[in-house]
């Protein structure tokens, strides 16, 4: 098990290049599956979940190249149409090759993503929207069986906004037979990118980023080359980040369209933020302000940032409230936090944080992907040496994130 060791203390300054979205990444290798041509697809993040992914569509017989963020993918000669358990398990974006092996070749074999730290995280959406499409689907030992001979259009209303089932349906929408109208869609930044490369290999698709999205079905798919939106999530991790530090950094190859709701919370925590064409740099010369964040679907506040301000909240000045609408269980971090001295109480989905005048370092344990981007900030603020454990889940959804810290004058390293 690999963990970091962190001496807290240092400012963070300096210039970092933001990655590609993993979870526009994500989908956007699963759209390869709709077409027998070759998708070429460029700023793709070199992390675990995207070597994963690749793994996956390569045991279906996807044929894939890899060459640093270049990554070519051809699907003509598939001959497997399962997402077996011990991939789904470590991955619960696995789910999105249901969509895509349905409608291009009639079945697909799926095992259930079964529970995660953060909370049930169950797909009935996506299984209720591929049957609305037409698709038979039975549920026996774990796994999702579906078939259909040609799904159908159909207009489907989403009871809850999901990412991954807007992206799920969109995909099999894209080769159905007819007009199918996604209501209650998803908004997020990562559907739009999706939307944008499906519709560069000839899929006909209007209102990505609204919460209606309208697909009219065509025959077949073909290639297309795409690059890969930056990363928000990275993006609001590093100003986050910077903000706690009382740093001054400047991001590239990022966009600030796409992180209204952050940036303006950081402001409020009184950070100085200036914004240029495909740079953010955020100024933080006095202790942060405590701000209270409440998480819901785009273009709210990101659930995904949540544990990361929650981090700066422990030193800011003052309380706040953090209340998380998403996920049921996504305050894994706060015991964690409590370990280096943070004063939080959690009620329900409700979680105060009395900002104090310094952490204390300790050896802590990440839970989930944000949880450990939380406990990483929390370790750059802490006084002395912070160890944090289990870091595998930060290298599932981060680039060489202790070499971007690192580079930024953080002192963190890798021990085995
Ligand atoms: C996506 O997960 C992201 N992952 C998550 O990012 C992100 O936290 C989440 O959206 C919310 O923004 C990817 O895009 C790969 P949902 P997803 O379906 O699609 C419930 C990260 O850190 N729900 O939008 O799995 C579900 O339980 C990850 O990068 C159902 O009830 O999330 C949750 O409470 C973590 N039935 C809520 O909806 C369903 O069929 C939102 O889930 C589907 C979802």
């Amino acid at each position: 098990m690999q963990r970091l060791a962190i001496q807290g203390g240092n400012r963070l300054n300096g210039e970092v290049r933001i990655s590609g979205a993993k979870n526009a990444a994500l989908p956007i290798l699963c759209a390869g599956l709709l077409t027998d041509d070759a998708l070429q697809l460029g700023n793709v993040p070199e992390m675990n979940d995207v070597a994963t992914m690749c793994k996956l569509l390569q045991q279906m017989g996807v044929k894939i190249e890899v060459n640093g963020g270049q990554i070519a993918l051809s699907a003509a000669h598939v001959d497997k149409f399962e997402a077996p358990y011990d991939m789904v398990k470590t991955m619960r974006a696995a789910i999105l090759v249901l969509g895509p092996l349905v409608a291009r070749f009639g079945e697909a074999r799926v095992s259930l993503p079964g529970g995660c730290a953060i909370g049930s995280r169950p797909v009935d959406l996506h299984i209720k929207g591929l049957q609305a499409m037409g698709a038979e689907i039975h549920i026996e030992h774990g796994y999702i069986h579906a078939q259909a001979k040609r799904l159908k259009g159909a207009r489907i209303f989403f009871d809850l906004i999901s990412v991954t089932g807007t992206e799920n349906l969109m995909m099999a929408a894209t080769l159905a037979d007819g007009v199918t109208v996604l209501e209650n869609a998803a908004r997020e930044p990562e559907v739009v990118d999706l939307a944008h490369c499906l519709i560069a290999m000839g899929a006909r698709i209007e209102g990505a980023g609204s919460d209606t999205i309208t697909i009219t079905g065509v025959g077949r798919l073909h290639g297309a080359s795409h690059r890969i939106m930056p990363d928000r999530i990275e993006s609001g991790t590093f100003l986050v980040a910077a903000a706690a530090t009382g740093g001054s950094i400047t991001l590239t190859d990022t966009r600030a369209d796409i992180l209204d709701n952050v940036l303006e919370k950081l402001q409020e925590a009184g950070a100085t933020i200036q914004v240029a064409g495909g740079t953010i740099s955020l100024q933080m010369n006095k202790r942060p302000r405590a701000v209270n964040v409440r998480t819901a679907p785009y273009p709210a506040f990101p659930t995904d940032m949540q544990a990361q301000f929650m981090a700066m909240n422990t030193i800011a000045e003052g309380s706040a409230m953090v209340v998380e609408t998403i996920f049921e269980n996504r305050f894994m971090h706060v015991q964690e936090l409590r370990r280096l001295g943070a004063q939080i109480d959690v009620e329900g989905n409700t979680a105060v944080i009395k900002g104090c005048a310094q952490l204390e370092g300790a050896a802590i344990m990440a839970t989930d992907l944000r949880a450990s981007a939380c406990l990483v900030i929390a370790g750059l603020v802490a006084q002395g040496e912070t160890i944090v454990d289990r870091i595998y889940h930060l290298d599932r959804g981060y680039e060489h994130i202790e070499a971007k810290l690192s580079a930024l004058g953080a002192q963190i390293r890798r021990i085995k």
